[in-house]
């Protein structure tokens, strides 16, 4: 799959987070932001095509995740998958939910309240939150082919901090509604 952050490696690269975490998760600098801003107008000519190698990478590093979508649970092989209208559409469902968290990178604020959004809907979805962080890593190893000689170690770094915030704020929600608590309460799920 060539991508060193996918599957197991990106456990570590992400980590299992917990509410903590997300209080405590690196916010992007301005320049880090601004590199993310022009990379998107980039990835955006290819969303489609993002969406659907995001999503089968996915499924073929975590097949776990495949069984959470009524959808696709029942598809043994994945490349089928690649030509599937409905996966596609799904794809496109992220990635425009993608680029209005972009936009909102400079307005936290903002982007909280659209993971509020998101981790509501998701939470009847009853995928565990690490499932999230398998997500992010699998963005990053689908733009990097996109973006080819602009991929530089620098925007890496800037987009894991960036996926790394959102991820944490959705699991931020998705721990504290399925534990009952306040935000920063002590009885956090363990299996999160
Ligand atoms: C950063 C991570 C994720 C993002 C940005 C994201 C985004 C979205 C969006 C925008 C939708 C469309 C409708 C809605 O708002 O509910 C959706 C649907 C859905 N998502 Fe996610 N999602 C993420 C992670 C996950 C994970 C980890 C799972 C489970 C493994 C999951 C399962 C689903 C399911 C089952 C649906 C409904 C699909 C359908 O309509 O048939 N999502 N997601």
């Amino acid at each position: 799959m060539g991508c060193a952050i996918s599957g197991l490696a990106a456990k570590a690269e992400f980590g299992e987070r917990n509410t903590e975490d997300a209080a405590a998760a690196a916010h992007p600098s301005e320049g880090q932001i601004q590199m993310i801003k022009d990379s998107w107008k980039v990835i955006r000519d290819d969303i489609a095509k993002v969406g659907i190698i995001m999503f089968v990478r996915l499924f073929e590093t975590h097949p776990e995740c495949k069984d959470v979508f009524f959808l696709f649970r029942d598809v043994e092989d994945l490349e089928r998958l690649r030509t599937s209208r409905e996966l596609r559409a799904h794809g496109l469902r992220v990635m425009s939910f993608i680029e209005k968290s972009v936009a909102r990178l400079d307005h936290l604020d903002r982007l909280e309240a659209l993971a509020l959004e998101l981790g509501k809907s998701h939470y009847h979805y009853n995928a565990p939150p690490k499932y999230y962080s398998y997500v992010g890593a699998e963005f990053i190893c689908a733009v990097q082919p996109i973006l080819k000689e602009r991929w530089t170690a620098e925007l890496e770094e800037a987009w894991k901090v960036s996926s790394m915030l959102l991820v944490s704020l959705l699991m931020w929600v998705l721990i504290r509604d399925l534990s009952q608590q306040p935000v920063l309460g002590k009885r956090l799920m363990k299996q999160a």
